[in-house]
């Protein structure tokens, strides 16, 4: 451990490397993500100095956009999502890097005159040769997109060449076997960047800190004292104009899959032997591995779907999710998933992991609370009714931090205990802002360091995971099968019974 402290994490150390001078290809870059994500967060590093001078952002889309429209396009970006055009200077000298190259994703042609595009721009920014093509376009086209690049001989060099590709990665385990063998066709796992944005996240990270760094923990971490983990991931935005793609992902592709699978692999692996990135991985890999849903004979007793209908968020009115733009009036998709989840191995045996979901919550949290067992033998009988577990909750956002929950006698004559909470904000703690979860990715997918993306087995082992409920939830059926919950409110009734059969609730966050 301490070797650890001296040592500091290399999951916090590469950020201070500058990338070697690249072109950054960035598929799909009309899409929002690009405008509101990436672009914003190469710029916000352009301007803390981590990337280096030639590096250069060609945007590839159908549109029939040049590059002076595009650098108009990422200046919006960067001053309605982003920081702000915080230095005109540096925006200039940002802007001069990024170009625009219309193309089709299918059209072999398209790809060629981006390789020949991408030599000229080496020549020109001395950028030498070496390429991250990113793939920010719909999931469908991820495979066909990979294909190509390798036809054209754009990922030969797997010194020079990466792959970044959004999630979700595959619609369930067949999916994923198939991208994954296309990509890899074309290009060896090494060079393959799938993207989880949750790993960026500087809290998500600090949960290996947490665990591995502090003796006090890892020890009540397992059977023994833990009575159950609960991980929520609740958001109050709904929709946002995606029924194309949500309609045919619903929660449980959308943010379990990827996002919460994520947390719950973090929370629940084994120590790695090392930080480097496939001790990491494979760690992840092997918890998630021996992770199956609760009752596999009763789906019911493992998950619950739900979808919200008309409410109230901000004392505004909300339309119910199949009133949206573009959704089917009759949709089953769910915008809420829990689960319950048991992992079979020495550390975990019996105890439950709930895992939640669910967009028109009525407050955005993301928590991982490890709930511990009641003491062996309460003394204090006459106020038993008062002592709640112990609670450890790790708050990845917002209002990051990490709490501890436990009893203190109330000041008085008589015994009787409350709970409190000691509290650590990482504001009040390091006074700095978080650094934006793309930046982190960005910059180590430039870097070459996989530790913070999603191997290929690690992917497929949480579909694996997810395939028996996917079975029976893609099945067609009748609309009154989806649990509806207001707009603004928890999770939906059947919600609450998934844990309240256990003599456990869901916290109130
Ligand atoms: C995305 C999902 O991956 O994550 C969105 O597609 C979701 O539906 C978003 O809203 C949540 O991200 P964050 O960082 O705001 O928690």
């Amino acid at each position: 451990m301490v070797a650890l402290l001296e040592n500091p994490l290399r999951v916090g150390l590469q950020q201070d490397r500058i990338p070697d001078p690249q072109i950054l290809v960035i598929f799909g870059a009309s899409g929002d993500l690009t405008q509101r994500k990436l672009v914003p967060a190469l710029y916000q590093m352009k301007l803390e100095r981590k990337l280096p001078p030639e590096l250069t952002i060609v945007g590839v889309a159908r549109r029939d956009w040049d590059h002076e429209f595009f650098r108009q396009h990422m200046r919006e970006g960067v001053q309605d999502y982003g920081g702000g055009i915080l230095s005109e200077d540096i925006w200039q000298e940002f802007a001069k890097g990024l170009y625009y190259c219309p193309g089709d994703i299918d059209n072999q042609a398209s790809y060629q005159k981006l390789k020949a595009f991408l030599s000229e721009l080496d020549e020109e920014r001395g950028t030498r040769g070496n390429r991250v093509f990113y793939l920010s376009v719909a999931p469908q086209f991820f495979g066909e997109a990979a294909q190509q690049l390798g036809a054209a001989g754009m990922l030969s060099d797997p010194r020079k060449h990466r792959l970044g590709i959004e999630k979700p990665f595959g619609r369930d385990l067949a999916s994923a076997q198939v991208l994954n063998q296309v990509v890899r066709q074309v290009c060896s796992e090494e060079q393959i960047y799938r993207i989880d944005h949750y790993l960026g996240k500087e809290t998500v990270q600090n949960l290996l800190v947490f665990r591995f760094a502090n003796a006090i923990f890892e020890p009540l971490w397992n059977r023994q004292f833990v009575d159950h983990v609960q991980i929520t991931v609740a958001e109050t935005v709904g929709l946002e104009g995606r029924a194309g793609y949500y309609e045919s992902a619903g929660a449980l592709r959308d943010m379990v899959q990827n996002h919460l699978m994520q947390l719950f692999s973090l929370t629940a692996m084994e120590p790695p032997n090392s930080l480097d990135a496939d001790s990491i991985r494979s760690e992840k890999v092997k918890v998630v591995q021996a992770t199956h849903l609760a009752d596999l004979e009763n789906i019911d007793l493992s998950a619950v779907r739900g979808q919200y209908a008309r409410g109230w968020m901000k004392g505004k009115p909300v339309p119910g999710y199949r009133e949206e733009p573009g959704v089917n009036p009759n949709s089953t998709t769910a915008t809420y998933v829990a689960l319950k989840l048991y992992v079979d191995n020495w550390r975990w045996k019996g105890v439950p992991f709930y895992l939640r979901s669910g967009k028109r919550m009525p407050k955005k949290v993301t928590e991982i609370a490890i709930q511990f067992k009641e003491v062996p033998y309460m003394m204090f009988q006459s106020a038993a009714k008062q002592v709640s577990p112990n609670v450890l909750a790790l708050r990845i956002q917002p209002n990051e931090g990490i709490s501890m929950r436990f009893e203190v006698k109330t000041p008085g004559n008589s015994l009787r205990t409350r709970s409190v909470d000691m509290d650590f904000r990482y504001d009040t703690a390091f006074g700095q802002a978080n650094t934006d979860a793309y930046s982190r990715l960005l910059i180590d997918c430039m870097l070459g360091d996989q530790t913070l993306f999603t191997r290929g087995d690690e992917v497929e082992a949480s579909w694996r995971i997810l395939t028996p409920l996917l079975q029976v939830w893609d099945a067609p059926a009748p609309p009154e099968v989806m649990p509806l919950y207001e707009a603004g409110t928890w999770e939906p009734l059947k919600a609450e019974e998934l844990l309240n059969r256990d003599g456990r609730r869901w916290r109130r966050l």
